[in-house]
């Protein structure tokens, strides 16, 4: 007798991003307010950064509101239903309530049936790992359609008194619809982790001890202070020009893709002065156009490579069917890049 033999899935033979969609909040915090908070300059903030305005939410524009929003511009733009949907993908880490995930929130909410919504961890990186995912997902057959949201908060863990990171950070949300394609789009996800530096971009502390020193504090003074973002600055500087570059063209060479080939080029928006050292180490032609939507938006983490997607889509700088290069990197230390085609 033949032992049973377990019927495999069967998805796409490729998977390709379908559709983008944003969600930015109302409310414009330029540099001359983040002047109110810290002892710095338009002019330092813009040559050290390249913002000069960023966005926070609003008490309405909750993780789980924003992320709405900037899904159902992507299921419209993907021409689909959001009952088809049958993964929910939220990458957050400024997402304060713990358990349960606000994918699933999500999901009820845009009505994606009983598709399985979960949240993912991984900073700045977060879309690019949400896009490995669901790559994999669609292609392995366990789903057709797949949802991948990055959304943040981070004004909700800024410490506006904080010199190295008040102006840097800023809120929104990004949503990308990923299904079955003719044709590969989405290439190698090129994707790591380097934990040995997990304290260089951070909470200054984890949610146990603040509560415990608020307990003994009775809730006052400095001890008790609201855990925040911190940083190390010019060593995240210095890991993101030298080790991202490399990531960046491991994406390229693994999806045949030359710089030369490239419709946009989409890196996380973390600082403008790593953006531009990339396109020095990539040797980027100046032909290929950079998202610099930092420069309105600030660093929103896992939101800011859809979110600049769907910018550089709607200028025109870049079209549908261009190759993109992305590449997300952050807090853990975590990466991902890979070569998509725009929706
Ligand atoms: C944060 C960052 C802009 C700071 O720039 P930097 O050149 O490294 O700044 P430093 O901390 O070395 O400080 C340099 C000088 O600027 C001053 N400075 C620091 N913060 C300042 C501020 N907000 N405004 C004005 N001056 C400031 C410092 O006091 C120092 O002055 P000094 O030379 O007289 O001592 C830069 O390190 C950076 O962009 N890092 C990467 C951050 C990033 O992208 N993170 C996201 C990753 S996901």
């Amino acid at each position: 007798m033949t032992a049973p033999q377990i019927k495999p899935a069967t998805g796409a033979a490729f998977s390709r991003i379908l559709g983008v969609g944003g969600y930015r909040p109302v409310r414009v915090i330029p540099n001359a307010e983040v002047l109110d908070w810290i002892e710095s300059s338009d002019e330092w903030i813009r040559s050290r950064s390249g913002i000069s305005e960023r966005r926070w939410a609003g008490p309405e524009e909750s993780v789980a509101e924003m992320s709405v929003q900037a899904a159902g511009k992507a299921i419209a733009q993907a021409g689909i239903t959001a009952g088809q949907i049958g993964g929910v993908i939220v990458a957050t880490v400024s997402h304060l309530k713990q358990t349960p995930a606000v994918a699933t929130e999500i999901a009820d909410r845009l009505g994606c049936g009983t598709a399985p919504a979960f949240d993912i961890s991984a900073a700045c990186a977060g879309f690019g790992y949400g896009l490995g995912l669901a790559d994999g997902m669609v292609r392995g057959g366990s789903a057709e359609y797949v949802l991948v949201i990055g959304v943040e908060r981070l004004s909700d863990l800024t410490d506006t008194s904080d010199r190295s990171t008040a102006f840097i950070f800023g809120d929104g949300a990004g949503a990308a619809i990923v299904g079955p394609s003719d044709t590969p789009g989405i290439g190698k996800v090129i994707w790591g982790s380097d934990g040995s530096q997990r304290d260089v971009i951070s909470q200054t502390q984890a949610w146990d001890t603040a509560f415990a020193k608020e307990d003994a504090v009775n809730g006052v003074g400095d001890e008790a202070k609201w855990p925040a973002l911190r940083m190390e600055g010019q060593t995240v500087f210095r890991w993101a020009v030298w080790e991202m570059a490399k990531v960046a063209q491991q994406a390229l060479d693994a999806a045949g893709i030359t710089a030369e080939q490239l419709g946009a080029f989409i890196p996380h928006q973390a600082n403008m002065r790593i953006t531009d050292a990339m396109i020095k180490a990539l040797k980027l032609p100046e032909s290929v156009p950079v998202a610099r939507d930092i420069a309105e938006t600030g660093n929103t983490s896992a939101a800011s490579i859809p979110l600049a997607m769907e910018r550089m889509l709607e200028s025109g700088e870049a079209r549908s069917g261009d190759l993109a290069l992305i590449i997300g990197f952050g807090a853990g230390l975590v990466y991902a890049a890979a070569v998509v085609t725009l929706p």
